[in-house]
């Protein structure tokens, strides 16, 4: 029998990126996992919950826009810096460098493989978390992370993280082909 554990989030592992914002006229970026792909297709949304107590959330308020930025294997120590400091105490601005793109104010990390850049389209408000939904306006990615034009993990080796294991993870192998594994259960069952 299963044991109950209480309410607690067994979504993981869920990607670690950087979420870079402007925050009093400088970038600031810090390290997210609690976010997820909203919409596909036409309208592309993503959603990212903040702590309230973060310095990042005011510059997404002010400037309507941020970006989230996947960092690879690399990048892990840089990734768990900027998730133990606050921009409140230490200035992140020149960790990384900078880049903008159609926006004009989503700060986005060079050195991450790929950089998607939003704008600000609703904040819900939790008691805790700020929940900011963006709609992405343009992806940047690094020509080496493509195949055949598209984004290809096994090239962008993003980070993974377990918040029960506290750990990050790195990406294994594929495993089937998405809207193909199913497809012999289908023929049976169609006879
Ligand atoms: C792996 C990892 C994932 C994190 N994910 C989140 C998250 O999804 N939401 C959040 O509010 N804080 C998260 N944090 C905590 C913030 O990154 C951390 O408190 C950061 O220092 C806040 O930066 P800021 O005050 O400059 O905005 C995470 C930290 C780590 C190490």
């Amino acid at each position: 029998m299963k044991q109950r554990l209480g309410a607690q989030n067994a979504l993981y592992p869920l990607p670690a990126v950087l979420v870079g914002a402007l925050v009093e006229g400088r970038p600031n970026f810090i390290t997210v996992s609690h976010l997820g792909v909203l919409t596909t297709g036409q309208e592309e949304f993503i959603g990212v919950g903040l702590n309230k107590v973060h310095f990042t959330n005011a510059g997404i308020r002010q400037t309507g826009t941020f970006s989230v930025c996947i960092p690879d294997e690399k990048m892990v120590e840089l990734v768990d810096y900027c998730g133990l400091v606050s921009g409140k105490n230490v200035d992140k601005s020149e960790m990384f460098e900078v880049f903008y793109g159609e926006l004009g104010t989503a700060p986005m990390v060079a050195q991450c493989p790929v950089c998607m850049e939003c704008r600000l389209h609703q904040v819900i408000d939790f008691p805790d978390h700020d929940l900011f939904i963006g709609e992405i306006v343009e992806t940047h990615a690094e020509p080496e992370v493509l195949q055949e034009g598209r984004l290809d993990l096994g090239r962008i080796r993003p980070l993974l993280f377990d918040l029960h294991g506290r750990q990050y993870w790195a990406l294994g192998r594929p495993l089937a082909a998405a809207w193909k594994a199913g497809l012999k259960l289908m023929e049976k069952e169609q006879g």
